[in-house]
């Protein structure tokens, strides 16, 4: 992906960042949404200082700091982050690049990223950054659409929606790019974590109609467990050794 493809995702959820909210703003999205979430927040430390990278409009900040912890949001979007202020009113927001992290080395306890790994543009470079900002003995975390039968044609239909000016806050050709589990513990290795753990979710679909949605949860638990390779969504975390 070049540095046009990264500015284009800038304007594009500069463009968007009014309306973001919105989709996760029904029955469906908030399900969605606080599904992954927890899945995360499972993965991360109970207190300490977290590093969201992606932030995009602060939802994953304002669930995490329910209990007293305290998070920094970074995202490429400036518009992105004036919605997150807005929302987190005493956390602060920042903007900058997942790849290029402004913050110095050893500043968080754990760094996450929830929907915004396949928008790197060097992931293994964001993968280095966020290991240079944890502290020793940090953890990170992501979740992000992970590369599987089920998700090969995403980008397609995206570059389609786009064609056909489909108005969605995430259809557009961004040149994203899904991993797998082994591609994931390769990356996640080369950074320097260990205790690498990977996890398969998601069976419910954000825009399916209600009740296919509404199906798709009720079997969503036995999926993730039993069936993981029909879940489409990759929870990646690992930590960062202590000496
Ligand atoms: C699909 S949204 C997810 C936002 C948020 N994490 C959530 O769960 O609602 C993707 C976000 O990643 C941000 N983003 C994309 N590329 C980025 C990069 N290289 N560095 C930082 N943020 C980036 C976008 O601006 C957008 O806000």
């Amino acid at each position: 992906m070049t540095n046009i493809k990264q500015q284009k995702i800038r304007k594009h959820y500069d463009e968007v960042a009014d309306k973001y909210d919105h989709h996760y703003d029904h029955s469906r999205g908030r399900c969605y949404h606080t599904h992954l979430s927890s899945h995360l927040i499972k993965m991360l430390p109970k207190g300490g200082h977290l590093l969201d990278i992606g932030c995009g409009t602060g939802l994953f900040v304002e669930k995490y700091i329910i209990g007293a912890r305290s998070a920094t949001g970074l995202d490429i979007s400036r518009g992105m982050i004036s919605q997150a202020r807005r929302r987190c009113v005493d956390s602060e927001f920042v903007v900058g690049t997942g790849e290029t992290i402004p913050f110095r080395d050893a500043s968080f306890d754990a760094v996450t990223s929830l929907l915004a790994f396949s928008y790197m543009r060097e992931p293994q470079g964001m993968l280095n950054e966020a290991y240079r900002v944890l502290k020793p003995g940090g953890t990170i975390a992501l979740c992000t659409l992970g590369k599987k039968l089920l998700t090969r044609g995403i980008p397609a239909i995206y570059q389609i929606g786009e064609m056909i000016q489909v108005n969605h806050v995430v259809v557009r050709d961004f040149g994203e790019h899904y991993y797998n589990e082994n591609e994931m513990n390769e990356m996640f290795a080369t950074a320097g974590f260990n205790n690498i753990f990977v996890k398969w979710c998601s069976f419910a679909h954000i825009d399916l109609i209600d009740p296919l949605f509404h199906l798709a949860r009720w079997v969503e638990p036995f999926i993730e467990k039993r069936l993981p390779q029909l879940a489409y969504n990759i929870c990646v975390n690992g930590t960062k050794p202590e000496y």
